[in-house]
Order: structure tokens, then sequence, then C-alpha cells
């Protein structure tokens, strides 16, 4: 019997190194043999974790996030088309009024949306003009019909929907103004460019872009039912990575679904998992994966192994996953049990060219869901997408009654759970790769395969395990 270690079970020795600044540091990867990512992460496709709120943020620093299965399949191709292009679908968050509404409305609608400007439009969505901030800060009369304060649409300058953020940046600095309405042929307003929106754009150097400039986003796909229509309607709306999501990715259904998507497909990497072993590695490698995602039961909402008792310890798994694809050159993304920086360093130290994370980034602003409040303290919802109250809400959205769930409804295999408020995405990744860096420092490694060169484990017991911990605080 082969002895399994996880992340806890292990340390990185250090070495003579002679990096002098963390910033020395390069922490790009490559996700599969085409895609390059500044930094190895990425968000995890629950559906707690990666809406294109998510995938955005994730972008913008220079990971991935792979946008989840648990919604239709128009639902996910807007999901895809707001993160490759954020000004065709703005209209939520565009704020409109009708030319004969009072100031007041203007006001109370600047007050609750934190919107700095409304755009005045017909019934029939046509853009008559625009009212700003500074308009009214000079009007005293509240009563007053918005059209005889906004500026008029005939002095507006528009651009077309489709427009570039580099043309609408050269659109916002020839006319010196902050806000570039689109619309379409009839004149109907169908989203908005700021300068807001261009400052988030440009002060993100390292985000993840495709040859267009435009952000990448992975989507998940399942493995029976409508998968191949889901696949080829994201691939259609831009998906740069499609990843094959299954519980056992080592069963002839994900085999073969892998094969046909390859099959159909071939030019957008795919992704697929989850293994745990060698040979399962192997196999999706054989039936067209361009990259293997490794974990079966590390998860924090995972309960597979204590409902099934299967499951690898998770280093071990990356380990022997990472061994088995070398001679493909295929890359293995360490998927699940991440919970500290240093976790993510002995995945990449082993070999994983990328890890997922969910629980760590649940917390944050960007993830779906609400904070919640409790004992003063703010949360958000995380839950395994095999725990009870996912896969009801699965087959609800699917019209299914839950009589007619299969099994998997009543044999649930994670938890819902709720984890503490984070902040923002930035914040967290700050906090990831900085420990990364220092990792590479500690270790004399310059990149991530200097890393895995340079890498030497020990083994601890569970007294080094407490050594390990703040334990100050013991001795009283
Ligand atoms: P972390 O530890 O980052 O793990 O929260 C995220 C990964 O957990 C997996 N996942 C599950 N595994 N039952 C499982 O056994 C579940 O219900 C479940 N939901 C998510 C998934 O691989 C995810 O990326």
């Amino acid at each position: 019997m082969q002895l399994a270690l996880t992340y806890d079970d292990v340390l990185l020795v250090p070495r003579r190194s002679d990096i002098a600044s963390r910033r020395d540091v390069d922490t790009s990867t490559r996700l599969t043999p085409r895609l390059a990512l500044a930094i190895p992460i990425l968000s995890a496709n629950m559906d707690t974790v990666t809406e294109w709120r998510m995938a955005e943020a994730m972008a913008l620093e220079g990971g991935l996030g792979v946008i989840h299965r648990f919604m239709s399949i128009p639902q996910q191709v807007a999901e895809i088309g707001r993160v490759k292009c954020p000004q065709h679908d703005l209209m939520q968050d565009v704020q409109t009024l009708g030319p004969h509404r009072p100031l007041r409305d203007a006001w109370a609608l600047m007050a609750r949306s934190g919107a700095t400007s409304v755009l005045v439009v017909e019934p029939d969505h046509r853009l008559v003009g625009i009212l700003t901030l500074r308009d009214l800060l000079f009007e005293d009369a509240p009563d007053k019909p918005v059209r005889e304060v906004m500026t008029r649409g005939d002095q507006l300058i528009t651009a077309p929907v489709g427009t570039s953020y580099e043309q609408a940046k050269r659109l916002l600095h020839e006319h010196r103004i902050e806000k570039l309405p689109l619309v379409d042929e009839q004149g109907r307003l169908r989203g908005l460019i700021t300068a807001r929106d261009l400052v988030r754009v440009y002060q993100h150097p390292r985000a993840t872009r495709d040859g267009a400039g435009r952000l990448r986003v992975g989507a998940a796909v399942g493995v029976v039912g409508d998968y191949l229509e889901r696949a080829e309607a994201l691939v259609a709306a831009g998906v740069d990575v499609l990843v094959v999501d299954i519980a056992h990715g080592h069963s002839e259904q994900a085999l073969r679904a892998v094969r046909e998507i390859k099959r159909r497909f071939p030019d957008v990497d795919l992704v697929a998992g989850n293994v745990a072993t060698a040979q399962g590695t192997v196999d999706l490698i054989e039936a067209g994966a361009d990259a293997v995602k490794v974990g079966v039961g590390p998860g924090a909402a995972c309960t597979t192994r204590i409902v099934t008792g299967v499951g690898v310890p998770q280093l071990t798994a990356v380990l022997n996953c990472v061994r088995a694809a070398r001679p493909y050159r295929v890359p293995i993304i360490a998927d699940g049990g991440i919970r500290t920086p240093g976790d993510m360093a002995k995945a990449l130290a082993a070999g994983a060219a990328a890890v997922m994370v969910g629980s760590l980034l649940a917390g944050t602003d960007e993830s779906p869901g609400e904070t919640v409040l409790r004992d003063g303290q703010r949360y958000k919802v995380y839950r395994g997408m095999a725990s009870e109250g996912a896969t009801i809400d699965r087959y609800r959205r699917l019209g299914l009654g839950i009589d007619e769930a299969s099994f998997d409804a009543r044999v649930p295999e994670g938890v819902e759970t709720i984890v503490p408020y984070r902040g923002q995405v930035s914040d967290v990744l700050f906090e990831l790769v900085g420990g990364l860096r220092s990792c590479m420092s500690y270790l004399g490694a310059h990149n991530l395969t200097e890393l895995v060169e340079s890498a030497e484990f020990v083994q601890i017991t569970p007294a080094g395990q407490r050594e390990s911990r703040p334990h100050a605080l013991d001795t009283y």
C-alpha cells in the first residue's frame, strides 16, 4: 500500500538563494500549451464561486475564472459575453430615466445606484440625452423635467455597439468626455463605456487577454445531456477554455465526452477532470485533454471521502499525475484543498501548473450571492456542488421535480457552509501570490520551472505540524 500525503504532511526545505526581493520572481505559467497566465490560479467552477464578475476579476489579475455550468445554456453564454465583451451587455449597470421625469427622480436614482450620470431614453429605448451629477448640482427646482436640464441627444457623442476599448479610449480623449453611450442603428441605447471602465482595464497590464485584447474566460460543461450543445454555444460565444467537469473524470462517460468535444472543437483548449491517479491522467490525455484537473475529495466543502471512502490525499495525487503527464507535456491543475498560500506553493512545487481555488475565493465581493451577518461578523455562503442544496437547485433549474432527481440528490457528497467575508478578489490573490513569491525566494527559484527543480519535500510528524502553526499562546 502506497503512503499518500497531503499538504500539511510535508514542508519544503529552504536552499541557497540569490533572490534579493520577492518582486524578482516570475509566477507565470502555462495552463494549456497555448494559454499563458501571469499567476497560476483558477477560480472554481462552482455556483458560489464563479460567475462573470469573478471571472472578470480573476482575468484582470492574471489568473482565470471558470464559469460554472449549473445554469441554462443561454445564461452561461451571456456570462461569457459579459467577460469577453463587457460593454455589449452592460445595460444592467446603466441607469436610465424618461425625459419627462422630474429632477427629483434623477437625484434619487443616482443616490441609490452610486452612478454619476443617467442616460435619458424614450420608452422605446431611443437615447435622447444624458444628465450628469454636475448638471444637477446647480439646479434647485426638483420638479423641473429632466429634458430641460440634460445634454440633448443631438449634442451627444455616441458609438456603435461593438466599439472596442481602444476605440472608446480615443473617442473619450478626443472629445474630453467621460461617458460613451453605445447605440444600435435605430439609435436605441445598448450599453455604455465610461472612463472608469477604461481605468479598470488599463490598470491591469498583466491581465489574461486573448489576441484581440479581450479578457479570457473558461466555462464548465458536463458529460451527459446537453453537453455538446452547450459546448458548441460556448465556443460560438468565444470561450477560451472548456472544462469537462465531473466528480469521477476517470469514467467511460467522461472519456467519451472528452473525445467527442475534442473531435468537434479541435481548436478550443480542453481541460478535463477530476482524477487522482496516473492512469486516470494518461487516459484523459489520450482522449484529448490539453490539461488535467486533479483532486478527488480534497475540497473544503467535499464529503466524498467520508461518504464513499474514495480519494487520494492531494499532494500524492498531484505528484503521481504530474509524473504521468510529463512525457505528454500536458499541464496538471491541482484542484481543491488549498487553504493557505503555503498549500498553493507546495502544489506548484510538486509540479502542478496551476491551482484551482473554491472556498478561499467564495467569501469575496466578486463571488455570487450576498453577505450574511452572524454574531457581528460578515460571511458568504459556500457549498459543494454535490451538496443537497446545490443538487436540489440544479434540478429545479432544469425544471425537474426533486423526486425525479437521481440518487445524487439523496446521497450528497458535499456540504453547504459559510466562509468569512474576505473583501476583494485582488486582496486574496495578493496574499496567495505573495506567499508563493516568498516560497520561491526561500528556494532560490526564479520561476515556476525552477521551483519544481529545486523542491525538496520533507515529511513531518504531528509534532512538526504543531510546531509549524503559531503556538506561543500554548504556554499560557
Ligand atoms: P476548495 O478546497 O478550494 O475546493 O474549496 C474546491 C473544489 O472542490 C471540489 N468540489 C467538490 N468536491 N463534493 C466534492 O467531493 C462537492 O460537492 C464538491 N463541490 C466542489 C471541486 O473540484 C472544486 O473545484
